[in-house]
């Protein structure tokens, strides 16, 4: 529900603020959206300048600073090394076990080069995907940024995925090439990502490559010919720290990135070069009002849109000192994450609302422990807020003086799309208004507006330039699933439903299909239902999302077994440990129920809304399609 009370930022944060009037520019950029787009845009450098910054003419495929050309990693480093950013830190980072790495802008320029020096000796060539499967460490980040300088697409794939998961992006995307590491820390264990790479190579033959940087150092298996160890590249000659970066035009593909979706097959979203450098960095140095002295804290894993835009990308482009940790935020005590915004002055924290209510479960004074007096503005990311857990990281984490930005946004669209800027009013729960340039609209099954405080679906009437611009392999799924709902319109279809209130304020109330957010991370019903038929026992099976107090959902499903199997508790254990092993320990569900049949249509589909509505003890509405 919405609440009353208003949250303003104090007067110093204000008169401080870079965009002290939201309305008035927001205003301008929905009238001039290209005037407002080539002011941002000359903010970077372009090698040749674009000829037209949107074309739109072949729906819904779009093109941003046509005719540009230019690479990211011009603007995320090389154009800092000829400026006093060349000495400011780019990454701070802290391993689980309290090692620590830093890195300047200079450092970041040798580290990414020897990377993308040696990934040339190995034979990836422009245009190439190459898989990214990596713990939290430096050489993520270095990683991408190697593979954006010599203009290969990179494929992160998060650390927490398993065997299945990493197969499966594996073979969409046809990579020759891994990069992985042994290990990472994580609650004082090792996550052994190279067992589950190597099983995950065994099931995906396209690897020709696998380089492994040594994080934990302990015993690996290494395949000869097709292993490599990154420092014994790293000490070879080709390894040069001196690498030219690829000139790439603004279209050009600069990663995919795997989401889940309707189908169990997930779909490898998109996003290139030009739009995703200039949304990213605008979105980045205007929602978190980026100043040249901040330490920002993204504490996503790279492995998520959120890591690639807002730990990575757009606070490199801005020259913004970023920091990273490896492990878990209460490990080994709950004021890790306390200690190191103490540690290391963090101005800047953005993280996911199940983080928060994570830690906020453990009391206060974990937090008052520390003086976090640096901290001025924390971020929200990924699932609604509680207004319980907003109140907690305003008052508690922020000791009320910090602005929340709560950010709504997607894999597909690349960039925050609604949130309040700094200097916004806020009420807790709500993502407050559309970023510049942006219409966002709450409408019927006809694409019509409904009244204030009505629910319905979320659509943004117009394509932005961060906006992935298709489905690798697939672009018929790519217009199908976004902009087929509402073609006439030409609206996005979000798959989000939401209300706008009488002051213009958007509340994300969950999604419309399949997806289920769990913990903040995204996953499909169907990926884990062909992970639990995947197991010799199981002949059907259905998922459904309940709302969970910490994680805001839980995962719950219903087994139909094979005949001669029974179900058990053993049994019921065995399936959640092998949907963990399959897809990771994410997806595993909260609990299992067998059953003798599962609720369908006549032709045949599950119907997930009976099965949802009886376990939560709901009026199970229209069964009229119902087969038996
Ligand atoms: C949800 C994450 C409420 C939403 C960046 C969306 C949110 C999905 C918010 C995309 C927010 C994201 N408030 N819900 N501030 N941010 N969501 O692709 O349902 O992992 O459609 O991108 O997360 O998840 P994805």
């Amino acid at each position: 529900m919405s609440e009353q009370k208003l949250y303003m930022p104090s007067q110093t944060f204000i008169e401080n603020a870079e965009i002290k009037d939201y309305q008035s520019l927001y205003d301008y950029s929905i009238e001039n959206r290209e005037e407002f787009w080539n002011t941002e845009a000359q903010k970077l450098q372009w090698v040749t300048p674009y000829n037209a910054v949107f074309d739109y003419s072949e729906k819904p495929f779009f093109q941003w600073f046509k005719g540009g050309k230019t690479n990211i990693v011009l603007n995320a480093i090389d154009r800092h090394l000829h400026t006093s950013c060349l000495n400011k830190l780019a990454i701070i980072w802290e391993g689980e076990p309290g090692d620590v790495r830093t890195l300047s802008y200079h450092a970041l320029n040798r580290e990414v080069s020897k990377f993308a020096n040696i990934l040339k000796a190995m034979g990836v060539r422009k245009g190439d995907i190459v898989t990214i499967y990596m713990p939290q460490i430096p050489e993520l980040p270095i990683a991408m940024l190697a593979c954006a300088k010599i203009g290969a697409a990179h494929s992160v794939v998060y650390g927490g995925f398993s065997v299945e998961a990493l197969a499966a992006r594996i073979d969409d995307a046809k990579s020759r090439v891994l990069l992985t590491a042994d290990g990472g820390w994580r609650r004082g264990k090792i996550t052994d990502l190279k067992s589950i790479a190597n099983e995950a190579m065994r099931r995906s033959p396209t690897i020709e490559v696998c380089i492994t940087v040594k994080r934990t150092g302990h015993e690996v298996e290494m395949e000869n010919d097709r292993d490599f160890w990154y420092h014994d590249l790293s000490a070879l000659p080709i390894a040069s720290a001196k690498c030219e970066t690829e000139v790439m035009d603004s279209e050009d593909m600069l990663f995919i990135l795997y989401t889940s979706g309707t189908t169990g097959k997930p779909k490898g979203l998109v996003h290139t070069h030009g739009g995703y450098s200039v949304y990213t960095s605008t979105t980045h140095r205007y929602i978190f009002d980026i100043k040249d002295q901040d330490r920002y804290w993204c504490a996503a894993d790279p492995g998520w849109i959120t890591g690639h835009s807002y730990l990575v990308y757009g606070p490199l482009i801005n020259g913004t000192t970023i920091m990273m940790y490896e492990g878990a935020p209460n490990h080994p005590y709950p004021n890790r994450w306390w200690q190191m915004i103490e540690k290391y002055g963090v101005t800047i924290l953005y993280t996911s609302p199940t983080a928060i209510r994570g830690l906020m479960r453990f009391g206060d004074n974990w937090v008052k422990r520390h003086d976090l007096s640096t901290l001025r503005l924390l971020g929200s990311v990924g699932e609604p807020i509680n207004p319980e857990a907003w109140r907690w990281y305003h008052s508690i984490v922020g000791g009320g003086r910090c602005p929340i930005v709560d950010t709504w946004w997607q894999t597909e669209t690349g960039g925050c799309m609604i949130a309040p800027l700094p200097t916004t009013p806020l009420k807790p729960g709500s993502a407050s208004k559309p970023f510049f340039g942006n219409v966002v609209k709450v409408v019927d099954d006809g694409g019509n507006d409904v009244e204030a405080n009505e629910e319905g679906k979320l659509v943004i009437t117009h394509p932005s330039p961060g906006m992935a611009r298709t489905i690798l392999g697939d672009p018929e799924r790519w217009a199908q699933t976004y902009w087929s709902e509402f073609a006439e319109k030409g609206y996005y279809s979000a798959g989000d439903s939401a209300r706008i209130d009488e002051d213009g304020y958007i509340w994300i109330i969950g999604r419309l299909d399949d997806v289920i957010k769990v913990s903040g991370y995204r996953l499909g019903t169907a990926e884990v239902e062909s992970a639990l038929v995947s197991h010799s026992a199981v002949a059907e099976a259905a998922a459904i999302a309940l709302p969970h107090e910490l994680k805001g959902n839980a995962i719950h499903c219903f087994v139909l077994l094979k005949q001669g199997k029974t179900g058990s508790r053993e049994l019921e254990d065995e399936l959640k440990n092998h949907v963990a092993k399959e897809i990771g320990p994410i997806a595993k569900p909260d609990s299992i129920a067998f059953v003798d049949s599962l609720p369908k249509t006549r032709s045949g589909k599950i119907m997930r809304r009976v099965l949802k509505a009886r376990a939560q003890g709901l009026d199970v509405g229209d069964i009229s399609t119902l087969e038996e």
